[in-house]
């Protein structure tokens, strides 16, 4: 994929994979990246451009190196530079997906501006807003991350990150994993902790969501369980749920062929 940026004032950077000119073009993907990664995470997914998606990948604000980004005060703002972005793009609707705190930033978008949603992916996430315990481990973090820096962070986070499989059989991918988290600066990191701590709960907007969703999940997705996504699921009417065998909460890096196998048959058929 690759590296672009366009300015709107200031500069919005993003991944894109055009789709060959010999294909029928079908639209534009957004993938939406996880927490503290960026869109790099998202490179396993470059064939589906041909198929003939235009797929783009944001940087949401302050990762992969842009130091110059003013802070983000909630999650709304990375919906709203996603709005920046395909308003930017002339591009009027776009399939989003998103994994994980992307999916976070996928109901943002939903909440404030449909309009420009076709159809959602919504991997390894959860609609909730944090917990007591969850907020109580995010304060830890930021500690940590004020403390020791962002390698300590991506320690403490990588167990959990991938599925028993991997860790057995595919040590490349924490690899990859630990190599994106290391690069995030620090003060997106903070603002994303921050951001993730304001949400608000979204299940209420899931009985109106109407447009073409796939749900995803890693089998042995522990951050994000399978039991959240079937719920999730079940609450959004009309969508459809893939259960990745193999992969934990990082689906689509640890299964990349099986993951782009489910997205590739919803963006077919369903959209
Ligand atoms: C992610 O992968 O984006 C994180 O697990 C999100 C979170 O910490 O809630």
């Amino acid at each position: 994929m690759r590296a672009r940026e366009i300015r709107v004032g200031r500069r919005l950077r993003y991944l894109e994979a055009e789709a060959p000119a010999s294909v029928r073009a079908r639209g534009t993907l957004l993938l939406v990246h996880g927490f503290p990664l960026n869109a790099r995470m998202w490179e396993p997914q470059e064939p589906l451009a041909e198929r003939g998606w235009r797929v783009l990948a944001p940087q949401l604000r302050g990762f992969d190196g842009g130091v110059d980004d003013p802070p983000v005060s909630s999650i709304d703002d990375y919906a709203g530079d996603l709005v920046d972005l395909l308003d930017a793009l002339h591009v009027e609707d776009a399939v989003v997906g998103g994994l994980s705190m992307g999916g976070y930033v996928a109901f943002a978008l939903w909440r404030l501006a449909p309009r420009y949603i076709r159809g959602l992916v919504l991997a390894d996430t959860r609609p909730q807003a944090d917990a007591p315990e969850v907020l109580e481990a995010r304060r830890q973090m930021l500690g940590r991350l004020r403390e020791f820096g962002p390698a300590a962070v991506a320690d403490a986070l990588l167990p959990a990150l991938v599925g028993a499989t991997t860790k057995a059989g595919r040590s490349d991918v924490p690899a990859r994993l630990r190599e994106l988290m290391v690069s995030s600066p620090p003060a997106a990191t903070e603002g994303a902790i921050a951001a993730m701590m304001a949400r608000p709960d979204s299940t209420p907007l899931l009985s109106a969501i109407h447009c073409p969703t796939l749900v995803v999940v890693g089998e042995e997705d522990t951050l994000t369980p399978p039991a959240v996504s079937l719920d999730l699921h079940a609450r959004i009417a009309g969508a459809e749920l893939a259960v990745i065998p193999g992969a934990g909460h990082m689906s689509n890096l640890e299964q990349p062929a099986l993951f782009n196998q489910a997205l590739a048959a919803f963006l077919e058929h369903r959209v």
